[in-house]
C-alpha cells in the first residue's frame, strides 16, 4: 500500500458476515418478502451491473458522466471544500473527473472513498495515490446505512453520493440517510448527490427492462449470493424477473415472482422460506425524483440546494446542497 493512503476499519473483523446473516434473516422472514440491495453487488452482481451502465437503454451512467464533465471545475470553484468523501465508492472511476478538477485548482489535500468492499477500496486507493501525487487518501470501510459516524472530521468537506443510489432507498430510510449525513457535517459543508429525475415512464421502464436481458440476470443474481453464502437451494428457473412502474411512489420496482408454490431450505441459517404461489420478493427499488420535493426533503434535515446541473435532456440532476 502507498504510503500516502491509509484504510480506517472501524469495524470488527467479519462485521459484514454477520450484517448480511442479519439482513438475509430478516428478508426471508417477513411479509412481504424485501431484500436490501446491497446484496446484489458480489463479483459478478458488480460485474453485471457494469454491464448494465453500458446499455443503450440504461441512460444514467452517461448522462452522469456528462453533467461532472461539465461541472466539476464549477462544483470545485463554488464549494471551496479541500476533502472530497465519496460514498459507496467502488472503484472511483467517474469521481477522476472531480477529483482532477479540485485538483486543478490547487485546493485538493484529501479523498475519503467510503465503502463496504476493503479488497476494492485498497485498489482504487492505490491506483489513485499513484495518479495524484501528495494526496492523502483516508479510506473508511463501512456501509453508508449504519456507519456515516465514522467520518473522518472536516472542515472544508463534499460528500459525493453518485450514481442516483439514493433511488435505492424507501422513504423512510431516504429520510434517515439525509439525516445521517447532515448529522455527520458541519455547517457550511456540502453534499453532492446524482439523482435521477422523473420523465415520461416509457423510457424509464426501459432502462430497466433491457432487450439483452442483463438487468433480469443482475436481479436474479442475489438468489446466487444467497445460494452461495447461506448454502440454500433456491432454483433460478424458478423465479421471473418483474420489473413494473409504482406510479404513486414514482419509483421502478424490481421483483422476483415464482408462479409455484415452494420452499426453501437456507441450511446455513437453519431456516426453511415458504412461497405461496405467484408470490413476490421485493429485491430493488430505484426512485425518480422531482426536484422541489426533495429540496424540501433536505431541507427538513438542514440541508438548503446552491444548485441542480441536468444534462442536455434533464434526464439525471447533481444536486449541489450546503448544511445550513
Ligand atoms: C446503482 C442504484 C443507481 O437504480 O438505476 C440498475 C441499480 N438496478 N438497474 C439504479 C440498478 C437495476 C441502479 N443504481
Amino acid at each position: 500500500m502507498s504510503p500516502s493512503v491509509s484504510v480506517d476499519t472501524h469495524l470488527p473483523p467479519g462485521w459484514a458476515d454477520g450484517a448480511m446473516r442479519d439482513d438475509i434473516t430478516r428478508a426471508f422472514t417477513m411479509t412481504p418478502k424485501v431484500l436490501p440491495p446491497m446484496w446484489l453487488y458480489d463479483d459478478r452482481g458488480s460485474e453485471l451491473f457494469d454491464r448494465i451502465t453500458r446499455l443503450p437503454e440504461y441512460y444514467p451512467t452517461e448522462a452522469e458522466r456528462s453533467i461532472l464533465a461539465a461541472r466539476s471545475g464549477e462544483i470545485a470553484r463554488r464549494t471551496g471544500a479541500t476533502t472530497v468523501v465519496e460514498l459507496g465508492s467502488g472503484t472511483s472511476d467517474k469521481t477522476r473527473t472531480l477529483l482532477d478538477a479540485f485538483r486543478a485548482t490547487g485546493q485538493l489535500r484529501r479523498f475519503v472513498p467510503f465503502d463496504v468492499s476493503e479488497a476494492t477500496l485498497i485498489e482504487a486507493a492505490d491506483r489513485l495515490a499513484k495518479r495524484y501525487d501528495g494526496l492523502e487518501i483516508k479510506a473508511v470501510v463501512g456501509d453508508f446505512t449504519r456507519h456515516l459516524p465514522h467520518l473522518p472530521a472536516g472542515p472544508d468537506r463534499l460528500v459525493a453520493f453518485l450514481g442516483g443510489t439514493i433511488g435505492n432507498f424507501y422513504a423512510e430510510e431516504r429520510r434517515a440517510f439525509l439525516g445521517a449525513v447532515a448529522d455527520s457535517l458541519e455547517s457550511g459543508e456540502w453534499l453532492l448527490l446524482g439523482i435521477d429525475l422523473m420523465k415520461p415512464v416509457g423510457r424509464i421502464l426501459d432502462a430497466y427492462n433491457d432487450r439483452a436481458k442483463v438487468t433480469d440476470a443482475f436481479i436474479k443474481n442475489v438468489l446466487a449470493v444467497v445460494n452461495a453464502a447461506f448454502d440454500a437451494d433456491f432454483d433460478l428457473e424458478c423465479f421471473d424477473y418483474v420489473p413494473f412502474w409504482d406510479g404513486r411512489e414514482e419509483r421502478v420496482d424490481m421483483r422476483l415472482r415464482t408462479d409455484e408454490p415452494q420452499t426453501t431450505r437456507l441450511r446455513a441459517l437453519d431456516l426453511e422460506v415458504e412461497f405461496a404461489a405467484g408470490e413476490e420478493i421485493r429485491v430493488e427499488i430505484s426512485t425518480k425524483f422531482r426536484p422541489e420535493r426533495l429540496a424540501a426533503e433536505l431541507a427538513d434535515v438542514g440541508l438548503g440546494v446552491d444548485q441542480l446541473w441536468t444534462d442536455d435532456r434533464a434526464d439525471f440532476g447533481l444536486l449541489l446542497a450546503r448544511k445550513f
